[in-house]
């Protein structure tokens, strides 16, 4: 049995990225016998500012939509990061082992970061090694994420291997990024060489986790498209980055092959193409939203899930990242 770990921020409103490129792989991952644990990382959300009453509504909110989406408590492992000390433990232990220079190449910190190097957190320049710990810290091997988090995937091997040549010992295991192919990169609406982000100043660019039928509809028929007509074969969608991408949301949300939701629309424009993406876009999220805003009517219930969660997480994180200190040579914790 393998052990798999994967982690949301809580900022910001899920957007159908997350639900296609992770959160619907986290539910689907249930099944397959492995141990399941997915983390609410509330402490890289705050590696920008977050709004502390913000932060708790939207951790709760995030709480409700993976409940909603089928994550079940009973059977995955469901917790804010914070509630657990080994991930700033062995998150500092890394500090110490990533290099400088490492950090320096990741394209995430270089676009959030942007023009404003100087005046970001130190904890956005190092988020990549609380992200290692988070997944070392439970000797996982499989990591479901999107593409965009290929990158701190391959730092957190190097983190683990420098670790283990450091220290001459063979402790932190070589982990695996889980990808779904066809949706690891959901664009936005706007802009089909973009990804679909909950950071985008424009709502009109994506789908949240929480809008309702109305919204979802009116999203997908202003959703920018190009005025040629459909085409029969994929091939002919090479240079076309928007339609790619609602096809690509189509077969995603309908299960159906895209070169057949082609064969149907082929030769038209796009207007009957996008009523039935977004009728099947609302009969798969509709009901989602609805199980979330259910879920968030009892905030004390979704406390006592996180924290029967994070007991168990810590059963788990605790004794390694004990031994992790150990082996760098810290006294025992007593
Ligand atoms: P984040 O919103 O950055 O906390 O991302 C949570 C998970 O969703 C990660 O596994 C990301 O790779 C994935 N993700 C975020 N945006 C997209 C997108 N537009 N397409 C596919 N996956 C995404
Ligand atoms: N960095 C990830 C993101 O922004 C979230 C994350 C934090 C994560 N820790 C993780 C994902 C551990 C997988 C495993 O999407």
């Amino acid at each position: 049995m393998a052990r798999i770990f994967s982690g949301i921020q809580p900022t910001g409103i899920a957007t159908l990225g997350n639900y296609l490129g992770a959160l619907r792989n986290w539910v689907a991952l249930q099944q397959s016998g492995d141990e399941c644990i997915y983390c609410l990382v509330d402490m890289h959300a705050i590696t920008t500012f977050q709004n502390p009453a913000a932060l708790r509504q939207q951790t709760y909110t995030m709480a409700a939509l993976l409940l909603a989406c089928g994550i079940n408590p009973e059977q995955s492992i469901i917790f804010h990061q914070s509630a657990i000390s080994a991930h700033a433990r062995l998150g500092w232990i890394f500090n110490c082992v990533a290099r400088m220079g490492w950090l320096n190449r990741m394209t995430q910190f270089k676009d959030k970061a942007g023009k404003d190097r100087e005046a970001v957190s130190t904890g956005l320049f190092v988020y990549p090694n609380l992200m290692a710990a988070d997944i070392h810290a439970y000797h996982a091997t499989k990591v479901p994420v999107g593409d965009d988090q290929l990158q701190h995937i391959e730092l957190a091997n190097d983190i683990a291997e420098k670790f283990n040549h450091d220290f001459g010992v063979s402790f932190f295991p070589r982990i695996e990024p889980l990808i779904l192919k066809e949706t690891a990169r959901v664009m936005s609406l706007r802009d089909g060489t973009k990804k679909m982000s909950k950071s985008d100043p424009s709502d009109q660019s994506r789908i949240n986790m929480t809008d309702d039928a109305d919204m979802i509809s009116q999203k997908i028929r202003k959703a920018k498209t190009d005025t040629d007509p459909l085409p029969d074969n994929l091939a002919a969608l090479a240079e076309r980055p928007e339609a790619r991408n609602l096809l690509g949301i189509f077969a995603a949300i309908s299960g159906e092959a895209q070169e057949a939701i082609l064969a149907r629309f082929a030769g038209g424009g796009f207007g009957p193409f996008k009523n039935a993406l977004a009728e099947a876009l609302v009969a798969h999220v509709e009901p989602i939203v609805r199980r979330t805003r259910d879920y968030l009517t009892d905030t004390a219930e979704l406390d006592r899930v996180l924290q029967a969660g994070a007991a168990k997480a810590a059963a788990i994180a605790g004794p390694i990242t004990d031994e992790a200190e150990r082996i760098v040579g810290f006294l025992p914790r007593g």
